[in-house]
């Protein structure tokens, strides 16, 4: 390995740059601003949590805890893991501080990076970014509906098009054990050939067979029996509401009896937002119930709905879209001469102070490699100061996109430009 090759970033994480920083914070902003509207305030938990809390809540047979945590024992010898999600420190903090004394229902918004041990590829990060929502306390499907639709306002905001809506129910406590009978029946006469995990996902949780990502196990699965079939009259309910509901708010989607969702927390409604444009990984965004989590962190009964967004997938749409304008600055100043640079930067404090972008050239710098980089940076206007600019008390101005050319009092400048 060479030097340079040692100091590289680790597999599966990215530096993102300025040119792309910028669409993560409107992305930020619109969910911001879009959450608001509808009562979610930011909540900052941890990056780490002890272990316990992700193998708790996403479960133990799951793929995030069986292979994907990155889990390290601190100092004194706790074992510590980097959130590969947000709910489960979320619902810790809303138990551990008791939030659910406040008025119900409670909601929160949050965003940060993730981890998961994963094989990276397109879309696909070790370190990713989420901003997800969470809101507890109520089992009213009508949260289930405004949750959607606000998902929905936040892509529409994003002027994002082409994403599909994917909706099912997975049941609760009362009609899950039917549905995993069901299962088993369905694969006993199968399990030599499935995977060694799912052989034991077998025996713990058949559920997650139906997640497996082994090409085998997905062609063994093929007419299991759907959750959909087995649900009870509370659930069904509660889906059918939930349905009309979508409807009465004109959200397209479609019911997707085959996703079961990657964590055990869920129960009822399970969602996905996906699109065609990015290939495998192709969930920008999901979610769902999980009524029966703030009970496992040992809290009262407290039925609770959320969702993620996958930042990244969201860059890349926005990227593809082709709608994003790279910020640039207003003006360039290119000086030539020691009285025309201390001029400019004189002028270029004065825009700066009023918010104007502006650049100025440094020491040294020719006219034309001043113009240069005023090109490179794509400034929308140059203004050119040297000696006779100085004495005729005029400077010339250039836009640069429509070569369109003229001359201004040193008197003017500042309100040609406000
Ligand atoms: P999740 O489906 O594991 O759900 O992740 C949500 C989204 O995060 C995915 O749809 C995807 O866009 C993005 N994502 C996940 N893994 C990666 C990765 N390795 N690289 C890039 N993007 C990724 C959750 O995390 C739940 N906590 C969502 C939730 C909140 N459910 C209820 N409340």
């Amino acid at each position: 390995m060479s030097s340079a090759e040692r100091y590289n970033a680790l597999k599966g994480v990215q530096d993102i740059y300025p040119r792309e920083v910028f669409i993560w914070q409107k992305i930020e902003n619109t969910a911001k601003d879009v959450f608001s509207a509808y009562g979610f305030q930011e909540l900052r938990a941890p990056i780490i949590e002890t272990t316990d809390i992700f193998v708790r809540s996403i479960g133990e047979t799951t793929d995030i805890v069986e292979k994907e945590m990155y889990t390290f024992p601190d100092k004194a010898g706790r074992s510590i893991t980097l959130r590969p999600e947000g709910t489960a420190p979320l619902v810790r903090c809303y138990v551990q501080n008791h939030l659910y004394n406040l008025p119900s229902p409670q909601k929160f918004f949050y965003s940060g990076p993730m981890f998961r041990y994963e094989r990276p590829q397109k879309g696909r990060f070790r370190q990713f970014y989420q901003i997800g929502v969470e809101a507890l306390g109520s089992s009213d499907p009508k949260l289930d509906a405004e949750i959607i639709s606000m998902l929905r306002l936040f892509f529409e905001r994003l002027g994002l098009e082409g994403l599909h809506f994917e909706v099912n129910s997975i049941g609760c406590e009362k009609c899950r054990p039917d549905y995993k009978n069901a299962l088993l029946n369905f694969f006993s006469d199968k399990i030599n050939r499935l995977c060694p995990d799912c052989k034991r996902r077998f025996e713990y949780n058949p559920l997650r067979i139906l997640d497996c990502k082994v090409d085998e196990c997905i062609t063994l699965r093929t007419g299991a029996p759907k959750v959909i079939e087995f649900l009870c009259n509370e659930c069904r309910d509660h889906f059918n509401a939930l349905l009309y509901l979508l409807s009465l708010l004109n959200i397209s989607y479609d019911i997707n009896p085959d996703m079961v969702r990657g964590l055990d927390y869920y129960t009822r409604t399970t969602f996905e937002v996906t699109t065609k444009q990015l290939g495998a990984q192709n969930a920008v965004a999901a979610g769902g119930r999980y009524d029966k989590l703030v009970e496992e962190f040992g809290g009262p009964p407290t039925p609770a709905i959320g969702f993620a967004i996958g930042m990244e997938r969201v860059v890349e749409l926005l990227q593809l879209s082709n709608k994003e304008e790279i910020p640039h600055p207003k003006v360039f100043i290119a000086a030539i001469g020691a009285s025309a640079e201390k001029e400019a930067l004189i002028i270029a404090t004065r825009f700066r102070e009023d918010g104007i972008w502006v650049e100025i050239g440094y020491a040294g710098n020719s006219l034309k490699s001043q113009m240069r980089r005023a090109d490179r940076l794509s400034a929308d206007y140059v203004l050119i100061i040297g000696d006779d600019e100085i004495s005729s008390g005029k400077l010339k101005w250039k836009h640069l996109s429509d070569r369109t050319q003229g001359e201004i009092l040193f008197s003017e400048v500042h309100d040609f430009f406000k």
